[in-house]
């Protein structure tokens, strides 16, 4: 069986994966209606990845005994100023999650649920992968400029997975 406060601390997190994808969605909704047709890509496909982590955690909770509970979304932010504004929000979101991701660590070496522990590292490393993308995307910004989107709009789907 789950360990009460871990699944707790999952149920949690299911929440903060499902707003990271609406998040994501929203953004990606916004630079698709700007024009910003790669953008608005790597946005979707980083929306379908959140999802991916939302249900991952759902299948554990479920497998483990527990009952993962679907919650409601607070309303994610529609507008944005322009993309690197956007981009910086994208960035410190994933250490935000990062740092919930840690204390999910933190709490499972307290409840001695090495079970999960040893499951959540792959949500460390992808977390480590997750703001080393967001920050190379913030580099290439910064290096073109605004005046440029139109070559970071063409670019950033070669970003993924490099
Ligand atoms: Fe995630
Ligand atoms: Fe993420």
């Amino acid at each position: 069986m789950l360990n009460k406060k871990v699944e707790e601390i999952l149920n949690v997190q299911i929440e903060k994966e499902g707003y990271s994808s609406n998040l994501y969605l929203a953004m990606a909704s916004w630079a698709e209606a700007k024009g910003y047709e790669g953008i608005a890509g790597w946005l979707y496909a980083q929306a379908e990845e959140e999802r991916e982590h939302m249900l991952k955690i759902i299948a554990y909770v479920n497998e483990r005994g527990g009952h993962a509970l679907i919650p409601g979304f607070e309303k994610p932010p529609v507008d944005y100023k322009s993309v690197k504004p956007m981009f910086e929000e994208v960035l410190k979101h994933e250490q935000y999650v990062s740092a919930s991701i840690n204390e999910i660590v933190a709490l499972c070496e307290t409840e001695k649920d090495y079970a999960t522990l040893n499951w959540i590292q792959w949500f460390v490393a992808e977390q480590i992968e997750e703001e080393a993308s967001a920050g190379s995307i913030l580099d290439k910004l910064n290096l073109l400029g605004e005046g440029r989107l139109y070559i970071f709009d063409r670019d950033i789907m070669k970003m993924r997975g490099e």
